[in-house]
């Protein structure tokens, strides 16, 4: 038999589907990370038309179809007042696959990928994909990733350094001045900045900012999808916006592995992007209301938790045991461990289910944490 490829036998599958699988039936669910909300009505409505139209029958333009970039670009002016020109940006198969062309298209075998640790689970393993050095950056005690630290952490190999924010496992948002240095040393380092803004909307306390607007030169890629904002995961639409150059160059291997985002999901997005936006903010209300409920749970069981101002995640420090403990009385949660070294001691979880169900699992968590203590 031939071989494997050793970048793939190096890289194992996520740890947290270990958990899933791991889990009773009835379990409640707190390892999830998409909403629990349906796509907006006009949204389906949208890929539906598109559909019986014949719109979506064909191949589209390898970026996109052209309504869709549109709706991408102008979405920048509108919510961020950055300009940005259509040509910039391209429709991809999800956030997942835009992360996976930055890297592809940017990092040279053996070269350095800085990223925050704990932090998304593909960064590391994209990173080895492309031939990288993976370099895992542990945080601020407040769960934010340092400026500072990641321009001590630059050297002459370092192709790229990736912001999240706010941050899948830890719900934590980056503030403006964060933002602004992480412009500053992908312009001075002359490095790439790959900024993953796949919670951009799901911001509780101030407000979302990107690197992008703060960039003096082409050096900041953005990442971004319909999943998360729109509760859109199923339909696998994100995008990337970057100078033409670097599209350019990121095209040629979307060209050959994708070809074009799917059709439906793109007409989909375009209304997604262009629409009314209540169907977010009415999810972004019922996730902040969730938060409030899981981090005043959590100190009540006596645990540590910084109080995440974004996404959907929160991420205590945890005793030894705890993850199990929890496990074994039909709670999931996702040890720390399975988003970087240093998130061992912690765990994540996910409010994106319903007010009940967080509510008894909190109870739960509150006597597994008496029982390992
Ligand atoms: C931080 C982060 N980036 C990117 C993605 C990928 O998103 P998509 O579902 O659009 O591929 C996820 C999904 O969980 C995520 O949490």
């Amino acid at each position: 038999m031939t071989e494997f490829a050793t970048r793939v036998e190096d890289v194992s599958i996520s740890g947290i589907r270990e958990v899933f699988e791991a889990a009773g039936e009835d379990a409640i669910n707190l390892g999830i990370g998409q909403p629990d909300f349906p796509t907006p009505d006009h949204v389906r409505q949208a890929a539906i038309e598109a559909i019986e139209s014949g719109q979506v029958d064909a191949y589209t333009s390898n970026k996109g179809i052209s309504q869709l970039r549109e709706a991408i670009a102008t979405k920048y002016d509108r919510d961020y007042g950055i300009e940005v020109d259509p040509e910039h940006t391209m429709a991809t198969s999800g956030g997942s696959e835009a992360l996976h062309l930055a890297l592809e298209a940017h990092v040279d075998p053996g070269q350095e990928v800085i990223f925050p640790d704990p932090g998304f689970v593909s960064y590391d393993a994209l990173t080895r994909f492309a031939g990288g050095t993976p370099k895992p950056l542990s945080l601020r005690e407040d769960l934010t990733l340092d400026p500072a630290a990641v321009e001590e952490a630059i050297t002459d190999e370092t192709a790229a350094f990736i912001v999240n924010s706010p941050s899948n496992p830890t719900g934590a948002v980056q503030s403006e001045a964060d933002m602004r240095e992480f412009a500053r040393i992908a312009d001075e380092h002359d490095v790439l900045c790959i900024s993953d803004e796949v919670y951009e909307h799901i911001v509780f306390e101030g407000e979302h900012h990107s690197p992008l607007k703060f960039a003096e030169t082409d050096n900041v890629i953005v990442v971004s999808a319909c999943s998360k904002t729109y509760s859109m995961t199923g339909w696998r639409l994100g995008w990337l916006v970057g100078s033409g150059d670097r599209i350019d160059r990121m095209v040629r291997i979307h060209q050959y592995a994708q070809a074009c985002a799917s059709a439906p999901a793109q007409f989909a997005a375009e209304a997604a992007l262009t629409g009314p936006q209540d169907p977010v903010d009415e999810m972004v209300a019922a996730f902040e209301e969730r938060r409030d409920v899981v981090v005043d749970g959590l100190v009540d069981a006596g645990l540590e938790v910084p109080t995440p101002s974004g996404a959907f995640y929160a991420m205590p420090k945890v005793p030894d045991g705890w993850c199990e403990e929890v496990l074994d009385r039909g709670v999931v949660v996702v040890p720390g461990d399975a988003f970087g070294a240093n998130g061992a001691g912690y765990a994540r979880l996910s409010y994106a289910t319903s007010m009940e169900d967080l509510k008894d699992a909190l109870e739960i968590m509150d006597d597994a944490t008496s029982a390992v203590r």
